[in-house]
């Protein structure tokens, strides 16, 4: 994981070198080109994480002050997701109508941790392994508390992947993926749904997907569990992760990015000895079979397998 600060260190450094190098000409034009490249996708990556990090250790701070408030914080909120896309939904509605917008918060579409460029090789590196022959290219994936996320169009446009399912609780972010991320994408091609993660029952059948893509939805739940109780965080936790265990085929995969409910997640009761953790991010920097490296990727990439029963090992 790169972080700003580390940036500022490295972009010192070259204009150290290339000066003593190159003279101050070519080391100012190595500071603009690694100043570029440096901070691609910040407005994508760095703004939500650094704000997500900030809510996670202020519950921290009240769960140590024993306040008896049990008020949930806005990630983990519902009503604040929901005003949020609502408020996105109208800026992109203005936009399109050429109207000046008076706010400038949320007006394009916003993808947690990474962007589908830099997601692509992880994701591929984890396909179930049925799906490594060109003649089948349709995994079945589930995007859970999909938001407004580029990932979503950019792996239908780019990726050419067809069978793309997601979800989310605020009904405004499914108006949002409908009307304005997959505008351009022909109707009903990709299956949107308004659900809970926490009970998926009358909305998807037991084995129905490849692959789970999860990034930064755990994290919300495991937030609104509960600001100051462990225990109803996990909890609020294991609900979602037994749901989108449920909806996933044998020797499907469960692909997860997060970065404020890592630990709760691994530690959960869910996973048990029929699950074989295929990535564990905690161990630092992920190389894939093809050599990209995680380093652009913000939050700790998790994956698990689930056992098929009919196969012995
Ligand atoms: C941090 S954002 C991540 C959005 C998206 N996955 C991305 O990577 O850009 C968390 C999302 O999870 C949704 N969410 C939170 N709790 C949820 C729940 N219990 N069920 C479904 N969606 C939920 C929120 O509405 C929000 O869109």
């Amino acid at each position: 994981m790169i972080h700003v600060n580390h940036r500022v260190a490295a972009l010192a450094t070259v204009l150290l070198w290339g000066w003593m190098e190159l003279g101050f000409k070519s080391s100012f034009q190595w500071c603009a080109t690694a100043f570029v490249v440096g901070y691609r996708g910040l407005p994508f990556r760095d703004t939500p994480l650094t704000e997500l990090q900030q809510e996670s250790s202020s519950s921290s701070s009240s769960e140590s002050a024993s306040s008896s408030s049990s008020t949930a914080k806005p990630f983990g909120r519902q009503d604040y997701w929901q005003s949020f896309y609502r408020q996105s939904l109208e800026q992109a509605s203005d936009s399109s109508n050429n109207k000046t917008s008076t706010t400038s918060s949320s007006s394009s579409p916003l993808t947690w941790y990474a962007e589908w460029s830099d997601l692509e090789p992880f994701v591929r590196d984890f396909l179930p392994s049925d799906f490594d022959s060109p003649k089948n290219q349709e995994p079945s994936i589930l995007l859970p508390g999909v938001g407004m996320d580029t990932v979503l169009r950019d792996m239908y446009v780019e990726g050419g992947f067809t069978n793309l399912s997601a979800f989310d609780y605020a009904s405004e972010s499914i108006a949002y993926c409908r009307d304005v991320l997959l505008h351009d994408v022909p109707p009903d091609t990709i299956e949107l749904k308004v659900a809970d993660a926490r009970n998926l029952t009358n909305h998807y059948e037991t084995s129905s997907f490849d692959m789970i893509l999860e990034k930064g939805t755990l994290d919300a739940v495991y937030i609104a569990g509960d600001e100051i109780d462990r225990a109803k965080r996990q909890d609020s936790l294991d609900r979602a992760i037994s749901e989108l265990q449920r909806v996933l085929k044998p020797s499907g995969i469960f692909w997860s990015l997060s970065a404020i409910c890592t630990e709760a997640l691994v530690s959960s009761r869910q996973w048990t000895t029929e699950w074989q953790l295929q990535c564990d991010g905690r161990e630092g920097i992920y190389t894939t079979d093809d050599g990209y490296t995680s380093n652009n990727i913000d939050g700790t990439l998790m994956v698990w397998q689930k056992a098929d029963p009919t196969i012995a090992s």
